[in-house]
């Protein structure tokens, strides 16, 4: 019955921004010898993405795109990089976004679509104990 109850599912991803794409990738696929996927521009969220597959959930490594980015603020802020935030899966996105914010709970935004061509979200980190979450529709 796991999942009949929650909003959330399973844990999809850990998110690390990064200032160096190149040898974040270097680390997790030469020296630590995990799967990883090519880069993936994502111009609507300012951001590149490359997923390192683990065997129950995945890493993103984010890095900035374009002016504006949201990563280049937090790679400012974090010169070595650092974890980002987590993506949740939930089955509707959109019952999930009325239910938080039904509680108070702000989004950031409109949903877009993300990394694996679904619907996300993200809420505010100060509604969520300081660690910023995304919603990702369905299961990838
Ligand atoms: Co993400």
């Amino acid at each position: 019955l796991i999942g009949s109850e929650s909003l959330i599912e399973r844990l999809n991803h850990v998110a690390i921004a990064v200032p160096d794409l190149t040898a974040a990738v270097t680390f997790y696929r030469d020296v630590l010898g995990a799967e990883v996927s090519a880069p993936l521009d994502l111009p609507e969220h300012g951001v590149t993405t490359v997923f390192v597959k683990l065997a129950n959930t995945n890493l993103e490594l984010l890095a900035s795109l374009g002016d504006g980015s949201p990563i280049s603020k937090f790679i400012e802020k974090n010169p070595g990089g650092g974890l980002h935030h987590l993506c949740f899966e939930v089955p509707d996105l959109f019952q999930a976004i009325d239910k938080v914010s039904q509680e108070k709970i702000r989004v950031l935004g409109e949903a877009k679509t993300g990394a694996h061509g679904v619907p996300v979200v993200f809420m505010h980190p100060k509604d969520t104990f300081g660690c910023l979450i995304e919603l990702e529709e369905g299961k990838s």
